[in-house]
């Protein structure tokens, strides 16, 4: 079994690999290392995020492509913050860059876009753009393309639960109809269903404060690759790997 998927690794994958009547409906990516990336070319770091809007142009093609519903990208986290102040700004930057350079084709290819994190925070122009790509695309019916800016899931959690308690002390839920499908209603992915697939790229191998609740039942893919030499190849191998397991939520295999 081990060797026969050592074997399929070094091969290509594709899109004929897949079978497309069961592509995950809803993938999630943790882009790790563009700063190791960077490092290792003499670089300064902003380099390394530079190069990863490349690779998030890459991957948002090919899920639209394959049919994925939803792709949640963690750009950056409630955590990010702590990060040397010159850094923030450029990744602060990042995604009004993209959505200038890249919304022609979004359109063309029917893409949403949508924000999820705490808005409150982020800088006027950032949120701007972000909010202006939403309108623009919002009637558009394809891929979701969906940014984690300013997202940690403790702290969503903890949202949720204040908003839970608040709507039954104002009489707007009863405390007999807290359950999960209510505590779902009350997070910031409320509308998505369940990521099926988790990817993660640089080696690490954690879910550093990603999507908590809703991760309960993902399959989870680790590449060392850096996420801006994360490519289309890699994509469809970790979506090729997923439809080779067995998912189970917690029953017996049919
Ligand atoms: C992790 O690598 C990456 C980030 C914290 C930022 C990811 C952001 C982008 C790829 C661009 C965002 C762009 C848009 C359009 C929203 P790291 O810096 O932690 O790398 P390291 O672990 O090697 O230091």
């Amino acid at each position: 079994m081990f060797s026969k998927y050592k074997e399929k690794r070094v091969e290509k994958i594709a899109i004929s690999d897949i079978d497309l009547s069961n592509v995950p409906k809803h993938v999630a990516i943790i882009m790790d290392g563009n700063g190791r990336w960077a490092k290792n070319r003499g670089l300064p770091r902003v380099a390394g995020h530079k190069a990863g809007v490349q690779t998030i142009k890459k991957i948002a093609n090919i899920a639209s492509n394959i049919g994925i519903e939803v792709l949640t990208l963690f750009a950056f986290s409630t955590e990010n913050w702590k990060r040397p102040e010159k850094e923030v700004k450029f990744l602060m930057e990042l995604p009004q860059q993209f959505l200038l350079d890249y919304m022609e084709e979004l359109m063309e290819k029917n893409v949403q876009v949508k924000l999820m994190g705490f808005d409150k925070q982020l800088p006027d122009n950032t949120l701007n753009a972000v909010r202006e790509a939403e309108e623009r695309t919002k009637n558009n019916t394809g891929l979701i393309l969906n940014f984690a800016l300013n997202y940690g899931s403790r702290a969503e959690i903890v949202n949720a639960t204040k908003n839970i308690l608040n709507d039954v002390i104002n009489g707007k839920l009863e405390q007999d109809e807290i359950n999960e499908t209510t505590f779902n209603n009350y997070l910031l992915t409320k509308d998505y269903p369940e990521p099926d697939l988790l990817i993660r790229t640089s080696g690490e191998q954690r879910i550093s404060n990603f999507l908590l609740w809703q991760l309960a039942y993902s399959e989870l893919w680790f590449t060392p690759v850096y996420w801006p030499d994360f490519n289309e190849q890699l994509f469809l191998m970790a979506i090729y790997d997923y439809q080779k397991r067995g998912r189970r939520f917690g029953g017996l295999e049919e």
